[in-house]
């Protein structure tokens, strides 16, 4: 893997112990909607990695749909403010929808979403998050289905980027940059 500059990659969740929670959260939502068909929508382009994997494990009638946002510029800082560049194919009206995130970490972006998909009424609404950085919350969301709860640190890889970069690491890696 190629690191520019002075920038620094220490792993902390390894790619096998990613498998084998992204199985237990896949099963956990299949014996939740026994019997019922799921839409997972995916908040691109982060969740991209996670969503693949989550919906080759649920054995349920399934369906996928994706969404963009920008709450973010290129670097590590939210703006606070989210936009939707990208919004869905179709209508959720009456469905069972999955929303699938990277990371919730100060939760304006998944604050923002809920209350946009609630507006379009669909039958049940939860949150799968792959990372929960709960220290780091302004907003009062949480995650329904959450992989991993990490500290207070930036993290790239399997699909969370910095400034675009990153996202095909295997590994959920800290990053370090060099001092400003
Ligand atoms: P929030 O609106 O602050 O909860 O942030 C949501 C988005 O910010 C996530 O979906 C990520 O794209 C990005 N983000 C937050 N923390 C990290 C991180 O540690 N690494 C990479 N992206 C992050
Ligand atoms: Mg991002």
């Amino acid at each position: 893997m190629s690191v520019s500059g002075q920038e620094k990659l220490k792993v902390l969740i390894r790619r096998a112990a990613i498998q084998k929670r992204v199985r237990e959260v896949a099963h956990q939502i299949t014996r939740d909607f026994k019997g019922e068909r799921v839409h997972l929508i995916g908040v691109l382009k982060g969740a991209c990695i996670f969503l693949s994997d989550l919906v080759r494990e649920i054995s349920l009638e399934t369906s996928i749909d994706f969404i963009a946002v920008s709450s973010y510029g290129k670097g590590k800082q939210s703006s606070g403010q989210v936009r939707v560049l990208k919004d869905l194919d179709s209508s959720i009206e009456g469905l069972n929808v999955v929303l699938v995130e990277d990371i919730l970490d100060t939760g304006l972006t998944l604050s923002y979403l809920l209350r946009v998909l609630q507006q379009r009424k669909p039958r049940v609404l939860r949150v799968a998050a792959l990372l929960d950085k709960p220290s780091r919350r302004l907003k009062p969301v949480k995650g329904d289905y959450v992989g991993f709860t990490i500290p207070n640190e930036f993290v790239v890889g399997y699909g969370l980027d910095y400034a675009e970069r990153y996202r095909n690491l295997k590994d959920v890696c800290v990053l370090s940059l060099p001092p400003a």
